[in-house]
């Protein structure tokens, strides 16, 4: 249903900015599978130190770094690090660092804004500002992880669409003024996907969750290895002209049913937040 696809990135290296769980760390995993050097980064070090172990398990030429996108000079140390270590600039650069929680705008602090917009939109324009002169590899290929919030509003969810749908815009005006560099720009966009700290906060609750997978026209959640096998796809040479695509990995979902399901799940919010 979903089993991991064969692809060959061997003698390629990976950055996944975020990708130390969820859906980018099965991106890295992906990767590795398929023979690249990975490189992980976030802010946890316990959570770094456990990806690139798990990475080494699967025979990767692992490395992690420990840092916040909202700090830009820590973002271009990052990327120093990752070319000292590998010694090679990069074939392949995922963005996915993000914070998410439901709350209405009257419920959120201006921190609390503060926080998920300069995650999510400031940080994906800090790695792509500091990424570019990394990327110096014919066929380079950038990924940034958005969100069906990008193209749908959500109650409960105004920071995350906005922030979202800047990183879609960034994604692609970057496919435009980099393609003359040979570097390709696009942004996956993942459906509801399985054993996930977004689901585990947007759906907190089995019904909430039974109706998500509902409205998936395929009929289930999608899974880490689904979005890896997108990520691979559109960084190998099969996705060799796609760039500047907004690309969905959700079973059909945002054909209609996330609509229908965000409206949904709006209301059982309201109803946990006693509204
Ligand atoms: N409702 C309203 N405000 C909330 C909130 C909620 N559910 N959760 C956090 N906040 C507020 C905090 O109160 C704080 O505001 P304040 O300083 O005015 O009190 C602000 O958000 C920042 O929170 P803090 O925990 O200090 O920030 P952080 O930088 O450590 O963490 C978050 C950022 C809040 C996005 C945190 O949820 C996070 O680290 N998320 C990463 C994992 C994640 O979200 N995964 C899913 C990706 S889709
Ligand atoms: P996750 O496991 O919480 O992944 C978020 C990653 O980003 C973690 O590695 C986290 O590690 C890192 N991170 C968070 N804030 C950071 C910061 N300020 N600086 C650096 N790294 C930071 O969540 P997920 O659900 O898998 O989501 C992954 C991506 O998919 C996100 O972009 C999300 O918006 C998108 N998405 C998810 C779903 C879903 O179904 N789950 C659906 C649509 C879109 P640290 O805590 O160590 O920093």
């Amino acid at each position: 249903m979903s089993a991991p696809v064969s692809f060959d990135f061997s003698g390629k290296t990976v950055y996944v900015v975020g990708g130390t769980s969820g859906i980018n760390y099965g991106i890295a995993q992906g990767f590795a599978r398929a023979g690249a050097r990975v490189a992980v980064a976030s802010r946890s070090q316990d959570k770094v130190d456990a990806a690139v172990a798990g990475l080494k398990e699967l025979g990767s030429d692992a490395f992690g770094v420990s840092l916040d996108v909202r700090d830009y000079e820590a973002v271009e140390k990052g990327f120093a690090d990752v070319a000292g270590f590998f010694g090679s600039s990069i074939d392949v650069l995922i963005s996915g660092a993000a914070g998410n929680f439901p709350a209405r705008l009257l419920d959120m602090s201006p921190n609390a804004i503060r926080s998920v917009v300069e995650i999510d939109l400031l940080g994906t324009f800090h790695v792509m500002r500091a990424g570019h002169a990394h990327l110096t590899k014919p066929g380079a290929s950038v990924i940034n992880i958005s969100a069906p919030q990008a193209f749908l509003p959500m109650s409960y969810q105004s920071h995350v669409c906005a922030a979202k749908a800047g990183v879609d815009m960034v994604t692609r005006t970057l496919s435009m003024e980099w393609g003359s560099d040979g570097i390709r720009v696009n942004s996956l966009v993942p459906g509801p996907i399985e054993n996930t700290e977004g689901m585990d906060r947007l759906a907190p609750t089995p019904e909430i969750r039974a109706a998500v997978t509902k409205s998936v026209p395929l009929g289930r959640d999608g899974t880490v290895v689904d979005m890896a096998n997108a990520a691979m796809m559109v960084s190998s040479e099969a996705g060799s002209y796609i760039s500047g695509a907004i690309l969905p990995v959700d079973g059909g979902w945002a054909q209609g049913g996330v609509g229908q399901m965000m409206g949904k799940m709006s209301r059982m919010l309201d109803k946990m937040r006693g509204a």
